[in-house]
């Protein structure tokens, strides 16, 4: 079967990333989409690196509405972020008829509802995986794993940069600013960092988990939104020495009146798991009626973990995208791969 094609936009932290693993792994990722993937086209404003990472046969151009309208393009990888002109590429690629991947959470919590609107009316998909919890494959776990769930509440560790800022305040007894300055250079924090420490990444993502938790349109706008900037390394000594840690939760969860949609410092008894995730780690844990309580861990923020939920979105899509039935639904077509002539050890 022929190539999917894919047009990148932006090469940064999360765009390299996808461009590494998509490389390193192209076999079992072929293997599992049904058919190759191939990036044909990569925009960025850095000219110089784009070319550099390309190398040859991929198109490198900083104009971004040369992907969108590139006739061979199948789907559309948006990695640029920010509310201004991803929107229109994106309303742009679906109305050229193209799939859209997505890591842009700030985008999809404020205009999420026009995206997947347009995307439904021309029978495109829209995925974005990368765009809550990094490595965590939480959208696929509320939208298929728990579908059987009347989904109660939702509450975790959402935004890396600040779960690494608290830890490395409470572990060294580092400064604020230091750590935030390591976070920038790690690549985990956004490209205006405000959104990691203010909170309002955290309520960029758990507004899109609402949506999908509880069927609601996407209202960034009725988050209420407290970051970290307040808290000191008293602050947090305090709490050590009373059993507790402070972490920065995004929480949703219905009540008699609604839905609420919260981000806050909040105080977590030291022995509950949820207290002892450091870093830039993430972890959410979600109730539901059937399954009861269920704990998701991992890489919250950086290339390769996102790169990660990126690239599953791009199998998912490919799959979906092909005739193929034995490929449309990805929880039902595992086939071995891989492991097919690997033997299995025996643990006696
Ligand atoms: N700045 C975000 C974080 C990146 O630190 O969690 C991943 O969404």
């Amino acid at each position: 079967m022929k190539p999917i094609n894919i047009g990148l936009l932006g090469i940064g932290t999360v765009g390299s990333g996808t461009f590494a693993v998509l490389k390193r792994n192209r076999e079992e990722i072929a293997r599992r989409a049904g058919r190759e993937i191939v990036i044909k086209i990569i925009a960025d404003r850095d000219l110089e690196k784009a070319r550099c990472l390309a190398g040859d046969g991929i198109v490198v151009t900083d104009n971004v509405y040369e992907v969108i309208e590139h006739p061979d393009i199948d789907i559309v990888v948006e990695l640029i972020g920010g509310l201004t002109i991803a929107r229109e590429l994106i309303l742009k690629a679906i109305a050229q008829g193209k799939h859209v991947v997505t890591a842009n959470k700030a985008l999809l919590a404020s205009y999420g509802t026009e995206i997947f609107a347009a995307a439904h009316e021309k029978g495109v998909m829209v995925a974005f995986e990368a765009a809550v919890a990094g490595g965590i494959p939480i959208i696929k776990a509320l939208r298929e794993g728990l579908t059987a769930n009347r989904l109660e509440w939702i509450a975790g560790i959402i935004n890396g940069t600040a779960n690494f800022i608290l830890s490395e305040m409470r572990e060294k007894g580092l400064p604020f600013e230091t750590v935030l300055d390591q976070a920038k250079q790690l690549g985990y924090a956004e490209a205006d960092p405000a959104y990691d420490i203010e909170g309002i990444d955290a309520a960029h993502k758990i507004t899109i988990m609402a949506a999908i938790a509880f069927g609601i349109p996407v209202q960034f706008d009725k988050a209420y939104i407290e970051g970290i900037t307040k808290l000191t390394r008293e602050d947090i000594r305090y709490a050590e020495e009373l059993g507790y840690r402070i972490k920065l939760l995004g929480i949703t969860k219905r009540v008699s009146s609604g839905i609420e949609l919260r981000v806050h410092p909040t105080l977590i008894p030291v022995r509950r798991l949820i207290a002892n995730v450091e870093g830039v780690m993430n972890a959410i844990v979600v109730k539901g009626d059937a399954v009861g309580t269920t704990l998701y861990y991992g890489a919250g923020a950086g290339a390769e973990p996102t790169a990660s939920s990126v690239i599953a979105d791009l199998v998912d899509v490919t799959r979906m995208h092909t005739a193929d039935p034995m490929h449309r639904v990805p929880s039902l077509s595992f086939q071995p791969d891989l492991l097919s002539d690997t033997p299995v050890i025996s643990m006696d």
